[in-house]
């Protein structure tokens, strides 16, 4: 474990870049389904591009970064002296990103049900989704930043 002492600034470096491309992709991928559904389905092309960025959004972006934050942030968790368990703040984070997760999850399901032209939210609706990982986010970096608790 001495080892995590060593290398904890590098594993910070790390997480903090793959929780900005996590959520780049998180606040990007609901905002293309607002494009999708509202996009005339006569116009096939146009929604064969749209189904294509999603897929790559999801598969080149968002599920490495996902995997890569969890990584690095159990890292983190592990590293000797960096989280104190008896202070609230770590478990609102720790609950906060469960529920990100949960979030990617209702994501790549929406993918597939909008590849097989299956449409379950408006336009609208997509566009309120938009604020779950916006408040998420807002809620994280209070909670390890300001440690109000
Ligand atoms: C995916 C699961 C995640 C786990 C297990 C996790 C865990 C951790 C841990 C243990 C730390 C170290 C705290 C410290 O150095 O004092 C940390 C730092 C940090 N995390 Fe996460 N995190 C996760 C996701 C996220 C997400 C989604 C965000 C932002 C939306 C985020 C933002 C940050 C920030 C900004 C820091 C640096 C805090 C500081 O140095 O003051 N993390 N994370």
């Amino acid at each position: 474990m001495e080892i995590l002492n060593t290398i904890y600034p590098w594993t910070k470096v790390i997480h903090l870049l793959a929780v900005i491309s996590w959520m780049a992709g998180l606040l990007y991928l609901p905002r293309l389904y607002v494009y999708h559904v509202e996009t005339d389905s006569k116009h096939l092309d146009k929604g064969k591009t749209i189904v294509l960025w999603e897929h790559l959004l999801i598969k080149r972006i968002m599920n490495p970064a996902m995997i890569t934050s969890w990584t690095f942030g159990i890292l983190l968790l592990l590293t000797p002296g960096i989280v104190d368990w008896a202070v609230f703040w770590i478990w609102i984070k720790i609950a906060s990103v469960i529920l990100m997760t949960g979030f990617h999850g209702f994501l790549l399901k929406q993918q597939k049900l909008l590849k097989n032209n299956v449409i379950q939210y408006s336009g609208k609706q997509y566009r309120l989704l938009n604020e779950v990982p916006t408040f998420l986010m807002v809620l994280i970096i209070i909670m390890v930043v300001v440690r109000p608790f």
